[in-house]
């Protein structure tokens, strides 16, 4: 089955046959390694297939996008770290009774940096940076005192920066520098972003950790699953489908989508064969569904002055009318909101095959009647 909605897990996940080596390998090197891909390209999930059955660390997993200020992403580190080593539930356990938490902690015997949390915690955080840093440095404690190796990882990680400050970035690495027992692993959607912080000389986490560019899936390998499961199902297909998955470059979300979309043809209509006409009223009912969250991509260009023109320029590949330096200006932005890749000097490419598609659309009478202009995918054929 092809499973969509969510970061797959087990046997849904179709493998990074070469991705997923690299990065045991950089773990099992114990180096720190950042991962940058567009969103919903399978970041989340990649670190996810490999943290399951993994019996020789822990894990403590944040993700920034979920969490609104450094008090929040802190109280949740604390939480899960004191539950690595054995007190669960910490801060339930703080509003019920200090005195019974502060017993437990003496008891799994972690120094003094217990109390230290309690400190904190005792009148209300004051200091929220402090309190933050601290809550990194009690991982690191555990880890040790613990012998656990625990794997940290910081999920969409330029949020930091809607939560915080560059100043914190480099709180950040000067407290991290000196963790001995515990790894870092950097998720970022913002792949612009996540290249100055990692890459470039002026940044603290210059150097810091391997660089992992997750791209899209490889189409053998997805068409080699996508194969045996219609074949187990006995559903026919033609090399539309293959045509399909190049199409769409690989793209771990709409691939399975689609799939999904494909084989539930296949099931509810009675094993009809798969052919170029299913295939475009798959990708065109597929691209639907996501219309709304494409968009609200688009209506966040629209908010801010040239942005959608010059989007809308890359995916027809025409020139727009601006100063070199007005556009440089937007091709920023743009890479900042994740929405465009430079790939060579002066071009971009826009990181999402369906917004691409979308905004290519002429005949706004096509998209109210729900219907989509894909000649760009008959071309292929
Ligand atoms: N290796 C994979 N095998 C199968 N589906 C995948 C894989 N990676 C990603 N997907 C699909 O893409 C979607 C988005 O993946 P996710 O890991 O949440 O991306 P990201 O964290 O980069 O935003 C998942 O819900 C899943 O449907
Ligand atoms: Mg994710």
């Amino acid at each position: 089955m092809f499973k969509t909605g969510s970061p797959v897990k087990g046997k849904d996940f179709i493998d990074r046959k070469k991705d997923l080596p690299i990065f045991r390998a950089y773990l099992n090197n114990n180096q720190h390694v950042m991962i940058k891909a567009p969103r919903r390209f399978g970041k989340t999930s990649l670190v996810k297939k490999l943290f399951e059955h993994e019996k020789s660390f822990k894990y403590i997993y944040v993700d920034l996008r979920r969490v609104t200020n450094l008090t929040m992403l802190a109280n949740q580190i604390l939480e899960k770290a004191y539950a690595c080593a054995g007190i669960d539930r910490f801060m339930e356990q703080f509003k019920r009774s200090i005195t019974e938490l502060l017993k437990n902690i003496q008891s799994i015997k972690i120094d003094d940096i217990g109390e230290i949390t309690l400190k904190h915690l005792e009148g209300g955080v004051k200091d929220e940076r402090e309190y933050f840093l601290h809550s990194l440095d009690v991982v690191e404690k555990i880890s040790l005192k613990k012998n656990l190796n625990i794997k940290f990882v910081f999920d969409e990680f330029q949020d930091i920066l809607r939560i915080s400050d560059d100043f914190m970035l480099e709180q950040i690495r000067s407290v991290i520098q000196h963790h001995e027992a515990v790894r870092y692993v950097f998720l970022g959607s913002i792949e612009s972003i996540m290249t100055k912080l990692f890459s470039s000389k002026s940044s603290p986490f210059f150097h810091f950790a391997k660089i992992i560019n997750l791209e899209g899936l490889e189409v053998d390998e997805l068409y080699e699953y996508a194969k045996e499961t219609f074949l187990n199902h006995n559903i026919e297909f033609d090399e539309s489908v293959l045509k399909m998955l190049q199409f769409l470059q690989g793209h771990p979300d709409y691939c399975a989508q689609v799939l999904q979309a494909l084989y539930h043809e296949g099931i509810i209509k009675g094993f009809k064969k798969i052919d170029y006409d299913i295939c475009l009223n798959a990708l065109t009912q597929t691209l639907l569904e996501n219309r709304a969250y494409l968009e609200e991509l688009i209506s966040k260009t629209k908010q801010k002055k040239h942005h959608f023109e010059v989007l809308h320029s890359i995916a027809n590949g025409y020139a727009v009318n601006l100063s070199p330096s007005s556009l440089y200006n937007i091709h920023v932005s743009l890479e900042e909101m994740g929405l465009i890749k430079n790939i060579e000097r002066g071009k971009y490419i826009i990181n999402d095959i369906f917004l691409e598609v979308l905004l290519q659309q002429k005949d706004e009478t096509l998209l109210l009647g729900k219907r989509i202009d894909l000649s760009k995918f008959s071309k292929t054929m």
